[in-house]
Parts: C-alpha cells; sequence; structure tokens
C-alpha cells in the first residue's frame, strides 16, 4: 500500500468540496458542492497545504480524486445503505429538522443512529490516518458529531477543533434526541467547539449541565482532566471576492440584460435558496401572493424571480415540499401571470458564482425569509455584490445573519401580515435609506469576512499559534487569515468573539 500522505490542518466535513454529477449529455462532470459550508470554507482554504476530508456524493467505492485548488482530497467512500441512514436519515431526517425548531417533525429510527456511528468511525479513522502528528483537525457540521470524540481517542496527539454550522437547538428540543448523551459527549471529545451565535453556545452548556452532570459555562466545560472551551463565531463569506466578481464589466452588462430581459420592471425581487423547508420559501410565495390579488403589487411594475435548487431529494420532506412549492408557483404564475409577463421566474438550476452575482445586481429587493437558519451566506452574498450601494435587504429575524446586520429590513416570517408589510416596506423604501443601510452592512461584511472568522477560530482553537504560524508561512489563500498573534500578546478567550449574536 502506498505510505499516506499527512497534513498539519485536516478539515473533515461531510461532503468535500467538489461532488460528482451527471451533464446533460450524460456525461460524469464535477462540480462545487451544493451549500454554504463549501461557500464559506472551500475559498478560505484555496493554496493551504490542507487535506480535506469527505464524501464525493454518490454511493459505492471512493474515487481518488486529485488536488483541488492546491487541497488534497480523502474521500470517504458511503455504501447506499450509509447514505439512506446517515445522511438522508439521521442527519436530515432527525438532526436537520429538531435543529430548524422541529419546523418538520424530526423522526427517530435505532437503525439510522447505528448508521450515524459506524459513519463517524470511519470518517474518524480517515482522518486519524492523514493528520500529521500534533496537527489541527477541524470538524465541521452535524452529520459529524461523534468526530471528535471518536478521533481523540484514536489520536490524542491531534488539537481538535469542532464547528456547527446550524443552529444548536434550546433544551426543550435537543432533550428529544434519544442518543442525547452520546451526542454531546462526542462533541466534547473537541479542545473548541464553535457555533454561529452565543445562543447556541449557551443551549451547549445547558444541556451538557443537565444530561452530563458536567461543570459548564458559556465559555468553558470541564470533562476528565481537559477543559473544553465554546464560543460564537459567525461564519462569513469572501466578501472582496464577491465585490470584485460583481464590479467585473461583463457582470454589470449581464445585470443589465437580465433586466430587460425580465421586461424592464420597475422592481426586481429575488430569492435564492437551497430548496428546504427551513427557507420560509412557502411562506414568502404566499405573501407575494396576497399581495398580487390585494393590488399593493402588480406584476407588469414588479417581478419575482425566485431560485430554488433542488436539495436532498430522496429526503420524503424535501419531495413533499419541492411539489407544493411546484404547485403554488403555478397557481400564482396562473392566476396573475400575462403571456410573456410571468408573476414569478421560477429557476432551480444551478448557478456559476457570475451569473449569481448579474442576480444579485439586478435584485432591487432580496428576500431572505427563512423560518431558521444557522447563518445564511446568500444575504451576506447580496450585500458583498452590491458595490454599486443600492439595494434593500428583507431578512428574517431568524437567521444567524440578522444578528450581524440589523441594518436590513427584518421581518418576522411566521408573521403573513409582518412579511407582507416588511416586503412592501423594502419596496417603497426611498433610495437614501436604502443606500444608508447597504453603507453600514457593507462596512460590517468587510471586516468580518471568511478570514476574520478563520482567523478567530483557529486562533482560539490553537492559542500558541506554532501550528497556524507554520501554514500561514506558506504561500495560501490562508495566510493573512490564520496568523496569530506573537505569545506576548494573550489569545482572546472564545466569548470576546461573539458578533452581535
Ligand atoms: P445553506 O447552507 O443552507 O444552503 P446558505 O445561504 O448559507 O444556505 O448557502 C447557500 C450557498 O449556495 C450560497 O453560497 C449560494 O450562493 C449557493 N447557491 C444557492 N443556490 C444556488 C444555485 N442555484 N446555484 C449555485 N449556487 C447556489
Ligand atoms: C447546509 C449544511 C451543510 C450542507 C449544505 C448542503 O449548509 O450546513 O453541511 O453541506 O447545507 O446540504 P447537502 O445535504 O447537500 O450537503
Amino acid at each position: 500500500m502506498p505510505e499516506m500522505r499527512q497534513s498539519s490542518l485536516v478539515v473533515v466535513a461531510n461532503r468535500l468540496p467538489i461532488d460528482d454529477s451527471v451533464a446533460p449529455d450524460g456525461a460524469c462532470e464535477w462540480r462545487r458542492s451544493p451549500g454554504g459550508l463549501v461557500g464559506a470554507l472551500h475559498p478560505l482554504l484555496r493554496h493551504t497545504p490542507a487535506t480535506w476530508v469527505g464524501w464525493a456524493g454518490g454511493a459505492g467505492s471512493a474515487p481518488a480524486l486529485p488536488d483541488v485548488d492546491g487541497v488534497r482530497m480523502h474521500t470517504v467512500a458511503l455504501s447506499r445503505d450509509d447514505l439512506r441512514d446517515h445522511y438522508e436519515g439521521f442527519s436530515n431526517a432527525t438532526l436537520w429538522p429538531l435543529y430548524h425548531d422541529a419546523v418538520e417533525q424530526p423522526q427517530h429510527h435505532r437503525r439510522w443512529w447505528e448508521a450515524y456511528q459506524r459513519v463517524n468511525q470511519r470518517f474518524a479513522e480517515a482522518t486519524a490516518e492523514v493528520a500529521e502528528q500534533g496537527g489541527i483537525v477541524w470538524v465541521q457540521d452535524y452529520h459529524l458529531q461523534l468526530v471528535p470524540g471518536l478521533l481523540r481517542a484514536l489520536r490524542p496527539d491531534l488539537r481538535i477543533g469542532f464547528f456547527l454550522h446550524v443552529p444548536f437547538p434550546p433544551p426543550e428540543l435537543f432533550m428529544q434526541l434519544p442518543r442525547r448523551a452520546e451526542l454531546l459527549r462526542g462533541m466534547l471529545g473537541a479542545d473548541l467547539v464553535g457555533f454561529q451565535r452565543a445562543q447556541a453556545a449557551h443551549n451547549f452548556a445547558q444541556l451538557v449541565t443537565k444530561v452530563l452532570e458536567l461543570p459548564a459555562t458559556d465559555r468553558r466545560i470541564g470533562i476528565d482532566d481537559r477543559v473544553v472551551r465554546i464560543g460564537a463565531f459567525p461564519v462569513s463569506i469572501d466578501t472582496a471576492e464577491m465585490a470584485a466578481l460583481a464590479a467585473r464589466p461583463e457582470v454589470a452588462a449581464r445585470a443589465r440584460r437580465l433586466r430587460r430581459d425580465l421586461g424592464d420592471p420597475r422592481q426586481v425581487i429575488l430569492s435564492v435558496d437551497r430548496m428546504d423547508y427551513t427557507k420560509g420559501i412557502e411562506q414568502r410565495l404566499k405573501a407575494y401572493s396576497e399581495l398580487l390579488a390585494s393590488g399593493d403589487v402588480k406584476v407588469r411594475d414588479t417581478v419575482l424571480v425566485q431560485v430554488a435548487m433542488p436539495s436532498r431529494e430522496r429526503v420524503g420532506q424535501y419531495q413533499i415540499l419541492r411539489e407544493r412549492i411546484e404547485r403554488e408557483v403555478g397557481r400564482i404564475n396562473g392566476e396573475f401571470g400575462r403571456v410573456g409577463e410571468p408573476a414569478i421566474h421560477y429557476l432551480t438550476q444551478p448557478f456559476d458564482r457570475a451569473e449569481l452575482a448579474a442576480l444579485y445586481r439586478v435584485a432591487d429587493v432580496m428576500a431572505v425569509t427563512p423560518l431558521r437558519d444557522g447563518m445564511n451566506l446568500v444575504a451576506k452574498e447580496y450585500v458583498a455584490a452590491r458595490v454599486d450601494g443600492a439595494g434593500a435587504l428583507l431578512l428574517s429575524e431568524f437567521a444567524g445573519t440578522a444578528a450581524e446586520l440589523p441594518e436590513a429590513y427584518l421581518v418576522n416570517p411566521h408573521d403573513l401580515e409582518g412579511l407582507k408589510q416588511g416586503l412592501c416596506a423594502a419596496l417603497r423604501a426611498s433610495p437614501t435609506d436604502v443606500g444608508q443601510r447597504m453603507r453600514a452592512m457593507r462596512a460590517y461584511l468587510h471586516q468580518h469576512d471568511i478570514r476574520a472568522w478563520a482567523r478567530s477560530y483557529l486562533s482560539a482553537l490553537d492559542e500558541a499559534g506554532a501550528l497556524i504560524n507554520r501554514l500561514a508561512s506558506t504561500d495560501g489563500t490562508l495566510d493573512g487569515a490564520a496568523r496569530v498573534p506573537a505569545p506576548a500578546t494573550p489569545a482572546a478567550s472564545p466569548a470576546t468573539h461573539h458578533a452581535g449574536g
């Protein structure tokens, strides 16, 4: 067997940054994986001597992948049973709904839990093989909550971080989980457990006290002879990269063309979501439909572009959601559209970054109204793309982003009347008000970008800074992201990283 190459930084996530998909001509091709986790980490790690451990999409054997932008890909194979029981089952039909306020009913099956343990063990073993002695391992998200504990048992020499991209629920909800103690213990295998919001760290500390009877504050937890630190680290985007893309003349030209193709309406409303019941798409459509019915919004004047990329398509709740959304879009277009003038332009295709940037530039109102969202990077991408300083962001109070961008037009998406009023307020706001809000949000995101996120998390994980400075001395993107202050400067405690949350 060839000797395994090892890295001093290993990122472990259920998904690799690319996955295989079938092109229209039937050929297999690789494309960027969906979702915010990959969107955040991929630009960050580019040209960093790191290894990314994950699943490449599809069932069966693990394909050997070439490096992607200088990052080594280490594939973990998942069988059909693993996909059904670990990915679709425990991850996306138990944990995902439970962590998002149980807006859909979480399901519990013992077979799913067995698969969750088995797959987490496989990820831990794969990581143990590729991590250099004394290296840093950064485990991501809810699919892999047992990995920190399993990995510590295999490789106590490693510095282990865990970051949860989704909300961490209040105790009343988490307590429903039959295997709650094991999940908490798994996360406590890490040296640092990071959340999007301070409230999530607080929920975690409360649960650890209640379920495991361990001494816990919102910053530190004592377990065995170790201290596990916890804190909030709101994830972000590559603000400068999105701004530079949106500023390109061809993107601006594409935005003008899109507006023409949309019939030169006075106002364009845009929503871009993974097709997920947490995103509040149905509630938004209902609000829009009622505004059309009451005449507050008129089709010739205003157009809604709804991008809804299909997601987790084998999970029953997602299939039902898609059917309901498509029926509703059809109804609204049938009732309110005209020939050549639909009320909603509905698109389910993946777009490249330039096309997304052009869409953001054409949107007078960006409607981001999830029922619950760990962060929501689409909202941040929109703000970054508005290099012209215009554009109104309508944002749900229940997105992590709302704690960071209070200048958005905030709405409660569960309140239909409030949602309608918010949409009207954003559509009718004065350019001065819109511009002031956008300026404040852009200034915030300029400072709080993906590199700032990595810097705050990794410097908290690696207090001494030795490992991270070694990584940062290479010529990569992580350079500047992760460089840790000289030892004379005390490392900040995780709790100081809270950004409003
Ligand atoms: P989630 O992580 O729940 O999917 P986020 O809003 O945090 O939600 O992240 C979604 C990411 O997916 C963003 O980076 C967004 O640009 C990207 N995205 C969403 N829809 C599409 C699409 N149709 N084509 C390409 N990228 C998309
Ligand atoms: C969210 C999750 C990610 C996940 C992404 C896409 O962002 O936090 O972990 O990768 O959604 O979902 P999928 O099921 O396609 O990986």
